[in-house]
């Protein structure tokens, strides 16, 4: 089965280890950028409550489906699949696919975690300490087309990735994610406290909007946005959780342990929406401000805040650390493959993938500079950065978690899946309906989505876009 015997597979010090490296994961600029964003974009509190749906109904059966392949083959994506099929089949393919999302997303979140160091340093500086509105979008859009500057953030942000996957699974990855995940959980509770004292009833509002429905403000589309979504934040689809999971003992229960990093996930992005809106409401600014919001509108307000300085400072912080722990996962995934499949030491694997990494990203980091890779956007009608982005989150993710999920329920061999998953006794029920959710649901719910995106159900007239 596997090519490691049991014993010299790393495995992670602890449970709490686990618990937040994968955490560290699933939250990252998904949650503290992305999600508040969309959210805004979508109404709120409508689509909130669809994509909890999304994140029961698709998301944590999906994540125990990584989990359970990972720890029941010790190996990365790629070994984990041919583990479990016939000799020659294509399943590894899918392993594959995983392993250049990675590469794919890491090249492209590393510049803008490279916008978040960015501010880190401005607001050091004290930088939009009394800026115009119209001065503080300035600086991003600057920024955005000054590649030399992005490229700069883009190393020095690869940089630390690499020294922390380098450092190996305890020495590094859970080393860093046990000092990160509580820091982050700090300071963004001090930020969501600070927000409770805004004026003119920002916190009400915002949560108001977070949670109220209105049917009226949602469109089918949201649906589908949400469940897409779901993937990214909980680092889905991509073989993260599945190689985090071949370090993961056999005693650790599976739900158990699923449930408390969707739990975490879905915290912070709800927590990430309490910290945002009320800023937002209490000057008087809509919610719908589109991808700006963390790094053109926030900034606005922090300009005009009692304390602006430290609360910049400490959100970008928070942003750095919840991006840098995401980041290292994606780099552990290509270098951990690399290293099962070409035998190489994890220190040769770590500079080597992150190198390239690194050089496959630079046309990201002049996406909006146009000196050079401008060729690029006349030629696809969208820049290379959002190129990348749209593969990867629309295509690579759902098609990936698609096959993970039709693997483990079809193709997987029933007793290594019962065995993997192990139910406690008189649940096995459990049992039954994980294997019904992979089966059925999470396949046909993605199917629907990847359908959409084609446009077939829109020629079909089942939906409209
Ligand atoms: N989940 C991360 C976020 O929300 C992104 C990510 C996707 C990380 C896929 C690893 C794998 O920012």
């Amino acid at each position: 089965m596997a090519d490691h015997p049991e014993g010299s597979r790393p495995l992670w010090g602890s449970r709490l280890g686990f618990i937040l490296a994968a955490a560290g994961s699933a939250i990252g600029l998904g949650n503290i950028w992305k999600f508040p964003y969309i959210t805004g974009e979508n109404g709120g509190g409508l689509f909130v409550l669809i994509y909890l749906g999304c994140v029961v109904l698709v998301g944590l059966p999906i994540m125990m489906a990584e989990i359970l392949l990972g720890r029941a083959s010790r190996q990365s994506p790629v070994g984990a699949f041919a583990a479990f099929s016939r000799k020659g089949s294509s399943w590894p393919l899918v392993g594959w696919l995983g392993v250049a999302a990675g590469f794919v997303i890491l090249s492209y979140y590393s510049v803008v975690a490279g916008w978040a160091l960015h501010y880190v340093l401005l607001s050091l500086t004290d930088h939009f300490r009394h800026l115009q509105p119209d001065q503080v979008s300035g600086i991003f859009d600057t920024l955005y087309g000054a590649g030399d500057i992005n490229l700069f953030w883009h190393l020095l942000f690869m940089l630390s990735t690499v020294s922390v996957v380098l450092a190996g699974v305890q020495g590094g990855i859970e080393k860093t994610c046990r000092v990160m995940m509580p820091a982050l959980f700090l300071i963004i509770l001090l930020l969501v406290g600070y927000s409770l004292f805004l004026p003119n009833d920002g916190f009400l509002k915002a949560l108001d909007f977070t949670f109220t429905p209105h049917l009226e403000r949602l469109s089918r589309r949201s649906v589908l946005e949400a469940l897409g979504h779901s993937f990214f934040t909980l680092s889905l689809g991509m073989g993260a959780m599945l190689t985090y999971g071949s370090y993961l003992d056999r005693q650790a229960s599976l739900l158990k342990t699923s449930l408390q990093v969707v739990l975490l996930d879905t915290l912070i992005s709800l927590l990430a929406c309490l910290m945002v809106y009320p800023v937002m409401f209490s000057f008087g600014l809509a919610p719908q401000a589109g991808p700006g919001l963390v790094f053109k509108s926030l900034p606005m307000l922090f300009a005009q805040l009692p304390g602006g300085l430290l609360i910049s400072l400490a959100f970008f912080m928070l942003v750095v650390f919840a991006a840098l722990t995401s980041a290292i996962s994606l780099l552990e995934v290509v270098t951990a493959t690399v290293m099962d499949r070409a035998g190489w030491s994890r220190r040769r694997a770590a500079l080597v993938t992150g190198a390239a990494i690194f050089a496959f990203g630079i046309p990201a980091a002049y996406a909006g500079d146009g000196r050079l890779f401008g060729a690029w956007a006349s030629m696809f009608g969208m820049n290379f950065f959002d190129t990348m982005d749209y593969l990867a989150s629309n295509w690579m993710l759902p098609l990936g978690g698609l096959f993970i999920a039709i693997f483990t329920g079809w193709v997987m061999p029933e007793a290594a899946r019962r065995e993997a998953f192990g139910a406690p006794a008189g649940r096995a029920w459990l049992y039954t309906g994980f294997v019904f959710v992979l089966r059925w649901l999470a396949p046909l719910l993605v199917l629907l989505v990847l359908l959409h995106k084609i446009g077939v159900l829109q020629e079909l007239g089942v939906m409209g876009s």
